[in-house]
């Protein structure tokens, strides 16, 4: 039975069973990013530390809630160190100050932290994954979600960002995970170069092993080959009332169809808008989302019943 939880998440997956959901996929706040106007809220903490801290606070207790064989698939993105000018420095003008303004209460983010200058892109995203690693958690898979349509930047002295992370973990060495469900439609041409093997002339020809391509090519479904782990997604150009961090539908549905059965549980402890929940239905199975936000969850609802199943 599909179920939506407002609360904090760490607190709130400490009401679930051990062991009670098949899979997650989640993005949880970026650090310093935004404010989503909730005291428990996570992204505001003094230090990328403290933050990693507090995400690996919510993810031991994803890990306890996900079957054995389940996994987790957890994107992030990165952030630069406070330059004086982004929403993670509180500034002297009065200007970007909400993020840190909560409640009457200024957050004291520091410019800088040890060993981390100004300017310095922090590494959020391996932070939180070898975190998650030292954790018990195997890291399996670093996809890249390539925003195809990705925002210009006006910085002279770097390229633009145009990617996320999401990071495929699992609970087990041994877990769940559907290739086939994924898997590609292959070119007609690679097709054709991969019965081939290599040429007779090849610098490798006759080394060990050079057959392995053309017997491995007859093992697999010759119209399909195993997904990649770059993914080219386009972000959402639309958002829903205040929402503006909703991760597409397109993004999460290979983690859905890999991770899970029809009929399994799906958790997503940073629900907001209800994406893993929409797209969970869709794909006929059931899910559970937490969020800190009543009024994202309304919204999550909404959008959610008007989701008609597709036939299994
Ligand atoms: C990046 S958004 C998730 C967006 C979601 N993937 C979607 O497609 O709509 C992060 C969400 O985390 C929620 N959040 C922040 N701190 C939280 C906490 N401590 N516990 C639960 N939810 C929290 C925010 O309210 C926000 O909706």
């Amino acid at each position: 039975m599909s179920k939506i939880l407002c609360g904090d998440a760490a607190e709130t997956l400490k009401t679930l069973p051990q062991c009670s959901v098949n899979m997650c996929v989640t993005s949880p706040p970026y650090y310093g990013l935004r404010d989503y106007g909730e005291q428990e809220q996570i992204g505001i903490e003094k230090t990328p530390d403290d933050y990693i801290a507090r995400l690996v606070e919510v993810f031991d207790e994803v890990y306890r809630v996900t079957a054995n064989d389940g996994t987790l698939w957890l994107n992030i993105g990165d952030c630069y160190a406070g330059s004086g000018k982004g929403p993670m420095t509180i500034s002297q003008n009065g200007k970007n100050k909400d993020v840190f303004n909560l409640q009457n209460r200024i957050y004291e983010v520091p410019k800088k932290w040890s060993g981390i200058k100004p300017k310095d892109l922090i590494g959020i995203p391996w932070m939180i994954a070898f975190a998650l690693r030292g954790r018990g958690w195997y890291l399996r898979s670093d996809i890249i979600w390539h925003k195809k349509n990705c925002l210009p930047e006006s910085t002279k002295d770097r390229p633009t960002k145009c990617y996320e992370h999401i990071f495929l973990l699992s609970k087990s060495r041994q877990y769940y995970y559907d290739y086939k469900a994924i898997q590609e439609p292959i070119k007609e041409v690679s097709r054709e170069r991969y019965k081939r093997g290599r040429s007779a002339n090849s610098k490798y020809a006759g080394q060990q092993g050079i057959t392995q391509v053309r017997e491995n090519f007859l093992d697999f479904d010759q119209q399909y080959r195993r997904k990649r782990d770059v993914w080219e997604v386009s972000t959402n150009t639309y958002k829903m009332d205040e929402h503006f961090a909703m991760f597409p539908e397109k993004l999460i549905e290979p983690c859905i169809l890999a991770g899970s059965r029809v009929g399994g549980i799906v958790l997503d402890p940073f629900f907001g808008s209800g994406t893993t929940g929409a797209v969970a239905k869709r794909l006929g199975r059931d899910f559970i989302g937490i969020d800190l936000n009543a009024r994202y969850l309304e919204k999550a609802k909404e959008r959610i019943e008007k989701v008609i199943p597709e036939k299994a």
